[in-house]
């Protein structure tokens, strides 16, 4: 395939909410809310605010601009920018944690779906048992999670079957925006909860006790797992950006917007939890862990005045974010299929969804069938969970950091960063995120690596 022949997107905003729907996903709405609740609440956003100013941010200036200066997939544009170099195998692993990450992504966007569906037709509201029984009744069923599993790829799959423009771009537009409102009416319901600001407090007043050096790794893990970054997908999407592109500007906001996000679906949780609980005389527990999105919310809704709504409204707005992240993690590896071994968009889409639907199926039955089985002593989705964000994303973000800082020559680098001199970019400012990436960001995730493994 030739560079010319290759789909850009259309439109600036289509670009900046494509990239903003990757990044905005479970990891906002499932996995955030409860890391606060485990972590010290309002400490742990400020801990997660500095990784992504210092580290995460940096690394994701460079992912996109090595994307959009290599123009392909991950294999091909560190092959076109290194020739010759074992830099194009650290493309081709970017690929695989893309996989990985879809195949236990899958599985909760499969829960999402039958939260939905249970939600709109009455199920959910009406259950009269505990939500924890509810829950794992359904995932330790060995057929029903995995049919919606398939459903949830399916769905994803058939997206990106319609290209970048016509696929991710439009899907990614109407999904965000709808996905935006949604959340703010939630958030109000919340909110106007009485004892909601019992919540809201324990968002933003810091618990320094709760950290420790794993907390560190924690928020790390989160802010590449919630950024996209360090395996390939903001590469890939930044393949398809035009040249003009401030992309220093849209990184900024794309990591403003996911940020701003998952704050809001902060919000929309944690108060509600906090209120209901109050209001039964019970303990608000927010360090539920996973559980907090399906087992805890359901029964808050199921206790708040116009929860049946919120339930429909809630369940929809998880499943519209994880399918405009899915798409972005699949089209990593449909763009390596496509450009790579040479298949049509249609073929690639099917090879990822049999890859990652296969593995998927492990995923899943480890919940139930496969509940005894350990890999490294976890199961084999909360493996696939712990090795992709807190390990291959943060060395992916190493290895990109590295590439960006010490492979590319910093003319290069501050070149791209400026579209050749055209934009008004302070040259300070370019020469600060150079040399963020080049040592500080590398250095930085290296000690909070080692710190991990001394503790
Ligand atoms: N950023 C997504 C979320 O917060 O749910 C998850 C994700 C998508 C991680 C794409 C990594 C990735 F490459």
């Amino acid at each position: 395939m030739t560079r010319k022949s290759r789909e850009t997107f259309g439109s600036r905003i289509g670009m900046l909410l494509a990239m903003a729907g990757s990044a905005i996903g479970l990891g906002n709405i499932w996995r955030f809310p409860y890391m606060l609740g485990k972590n010290g609440g309002a400490a742990f956003l400020l801990l997660y605010i500095v990784m992504l100013i210092v580290i995460c941010l940096p690394v994701m200036i460079s992912e996109y601009l090595t994307g959009r200066r290599g123009g392909s997939n991950p294999f091909r544009t560190f092959d076109r920018l290194a020739p010759g170099s074992k830099w194009r195998w650290i493309g081709l692993i970017a690929v695989l944690a893309s996989v990985c990450i879809l195949s236990f992504y899958c599985v909760v966007g499969g829960w999402s779906v039958r939260y939905l569906v249970e939600a709109c037709s009455g199920g959910l509201m009406g259950y009269q048992g505990d939500y924890a029984g509810f829950f794992g009744t359904f995932i330790s069923n060995p057929w029903k999670p995995l049919a919606y599993t398939m459903l949830f790829l399916g769905m994803t799959g058939l997206i990106i079957v319609f290209g970048v423009r016509k696929g991710i771009e439009r899907m990614s537009k109407i999904m965000i925006t709808v996905l935006f409102v949604i959340i703010v009416l939630v958030v109000i319901r919340s909110l106007s909860l009485p004892g909601a600001v019992e919540g809201v407090r324990y968002m933003f007043v810091p618990d320094f006790s709760k950290v420790t050096a794993n907390t560190c790794i924690a928020a790390m893990g989160q802010a590449f797992f919630s950024l996209s970054i360090g395996c390939g997908c903001i590469l890939t999407y930044a393949s398809y950006v035009h040249k003009d592109e401030n992309i220093a500007a849209s990184s900024a906001w794309i990591a403003f917007f996911d940020t701003a996000f998952a704050v809001i679906a902060g919000l929309a949780i944690i108060p509600a939890v906090y209120a209901i609980a109050l209001m039964n005389g019970a303990d608000p527990d927010v360090s539920a862990g996973p559980g907090l999105v399906f087992i805890t919310l359901p029964g808050v809704f199921k206790s708040m005045p116009l929860g049946g709504l919120a339930a429909v409204l809630f369940f929809l707005a998880l499943l519209l974010a994880a399918i405009t992240s899915a798409i972005s993690l699949m089209e990593v590896v449909v763009a390596f299929i496509i450009e790579e071994m040479r298949r049509s968009r249609l073929r690639a889409v099917l090879i990822s969804f049999l890859l990652c639907g296969g593995i998927g199926v492990f995923c899943s039955l480890s919940f139930g069938p496969l509940d005894g089985f350990r890999l490294f002593g976890l199961s084999v989705f909360d493996f696939f969970d712990y090795i992709t964000s807190n390990i291959m994303l943060p060395v992916g973000g190493l290895l990109l950091a590295v590439f960006a800082g010490w492979r590319l020559k910093r003319a290069d680098y501050i070149d791209e960063l400026t579209n050749g001199g055209t934009l008004k970019l302070p040259r300070r400012l370019a020469l600060t995120i150079y040399y963020l990436v080049k040592f500080v960001a590398p250095l930085a995730i290296s000690l909070i690596f080692l710190n991990c493994i001394l503790s």
